[in-house]
């Protein structure tokens, strides 16, 4: 990558064969962004987990695009976009997406999805729906994940449980698929009875064994011709010297088990993932990018240490757009934990960190970066990946001072004000990671690289 002139540091960019993108913080960090701009150094972009919960949105050519289950490399001609067997896939959803970006003139011909990623069901979203809304009724609330109800954790629960879970190549097989959805319907019956009263015929019907079964078929029918051993393809690129690009979804405080556990969601997001969700093992990772926002977001519930109630989170949520690409919610705003990013740096080994939306917080007269926690009167720099203690910690600020200018134009560190520079210095030298993208906006050129 070209060096940007007038700044003093440098660091020598590896030519791996693959290359992570993975989120530091609770998702939404900005990561399609990244991930468009990386896309064109590879010949393959692939996802490894999560599912239509989460939500890319990449802006070419003036043109917005959302994207929740396909990799954002489809964008480019001629590049394999691949769904791998660990993302849990809505083919419904995935029709829906692909018919989108089909009329918006893109060619999705690139496409593949694991035979092996397991489906997201009807009855999944009702389960994710009526825990949420039990959780929501008990103890004021507080026990809530505000999970997307895309149907996550119940297909990731499904897949572990084993006996009643779909594969996608399971949609084309009409014995295994009837077996299985008589099963699921079957273990699930008092659920789906308490779902179904005061439904219409058609929602009931949508759960009922034939309703699914039919549905199952076609939706399998649609997308038999993008079916494939996706683990064998991405060896293949591999085998011919190509360069894959891995995609995380949602974000490190997120992950399964490394996130702050229990409001985190059913996958692993972290890098690790790649292995047991793409199938391509750790050895073949040379080069990760952890993506950071400038600040701290999260959407749904769970401890955010940082969390800003007053003017300024306000200020933050209004400029940096922060409402949820899947869900339209308004993220929860606060200022950078510092903490909480290094441990997501150390967590994945990022060889170099994307600094975004750092052009929000221009016009504040100073900025706190969170540096440690106070919990139960000890002060530590370590993140504590748990709910329960994160939510007793006090952060402990540094106070940074403020760059009044609007840096959008800005497209090299040295024109960066000397404020924001200092930020940029003060990530780096906190997390022990080399800063190499400050993004300064939505726009593909508003992009500073080191
Ligand atoms: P689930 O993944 O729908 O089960 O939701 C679990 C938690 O993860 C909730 O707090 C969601 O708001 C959050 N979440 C899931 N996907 C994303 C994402 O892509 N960005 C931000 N938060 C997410």
């Amino acid at each position: 990558m070209p060096q940007s002139g007038g700044h003093d540091r440098t660091f020598a960019t590896p030519t791996p064969s693959c290359t992570a993108v993975v989120g530091l913080q609770w998702g939404d960090e900005g990561k399609g962004k990244v991930v468009d701009l990386l896309a064109p150094e590879h010949d393959a972009v692939a996802r490894y987990n999560g599912g239509a919960n989460a939500g890319h949105s990449v802006v070419v050519d003036g043109k917005r695009f959302s994207l929740h289950l396909i990799p954002s490399g489809i964008l480019y001609p001629g590049k394999r976009a691949i769904v791998g067997n660990g993302v849990v896939v809505d083919p419904w959803k995935l029709v829906e997406e692909i018919d989108g970006l089909a009329s918006k003139g893109v060619d999705t011909s690139g496409l593949r999805v694991s035979r092996q990623a397991h489906v997201v069901m009807p009855y999944h979203k009702v389960e994710d729906g009526l825990r949420e809304d039990l959780l929501s009724r008990r103890d004021g609330g507080s026990a809530a994940i505000g999970t997307t109800r895309r149907g996550i954790g119940p297909a990731y629960a499904e897949k572990v449980q084993r006996a009643a879970a779909i594969r996608m190549g399971d949609l084309v097989r009409p014995a295994v698929l009837r077996e299985r959805v008589q099963v699921a319907c079957d273990l699930k019956a008092g659920m789906l009875a308490e779902w179904s009263k005061g439904r219409t015929d058609v929602e009931r019907m949508s759960v009922s064994v034939n309703g699914l079964i039919d549905a199952a078929t076609a939706v399998g029918e649609r997308l038999r011709p993008l079916m494939a051993d996706t683990t064998r393809e991405l060896h293949g690129v591999l085998s011919r010297g190509g360069r894959i690009l891995f995609e995380s979804a949602n974000g490190t405080l997120l992950d399964v088990d490394h996130g702050t556990f229990p409001f985190v969601t059913g996958s692993s997001c972290v890098v690790a993932g790649v292995g047991t969700g793409a199938g391509v093992p750790p050895t073949r990772l040379k080069r990760v990018v952890g993506i950071m926002k400038a600040y701290s977001t999260r959407v749904g519930a769970g401890p955010l240490p940082t969390e800003l109630h007053d003017e300024i989170g306000h200020r933050i949520r209004e400029r940096g757009r922060e409402y949820g690409t899947t869900t339209g919610r308004p993220r929860r705003v606060g200022w950078l934990d510092l903490v909480a990013v290094r441990y997501s740096a150390m967590i994945n080994g990022a060889t170099g960190i994307c600094i975004t939306l750092l052009d929000v917080l221009a016009g504040l007269e100073s900025i706190d970066v969170c540096t440690a926690y106070d919990i139960d009167g000890e002060r530590t720099a370590d993140f504590p990946a748990d709910a329960a203690t994160l939510a007793g910690a006090t952060p402990v600020y540094r106070s940074l001072e403020g760059f009044g200018a609007d840096i959008s134009a800005v497209r090299s560190m040295a024109d960066l004000p000397a404020a924001a520079r200092r930020y940029v210095d003060f990530v780096e030298d906190f997390t022990g990671v080399p800063v190499e993208i400050v993004s300064v906006g939505p726009g593909r050129e508003q992009t500073i690289i080191r």
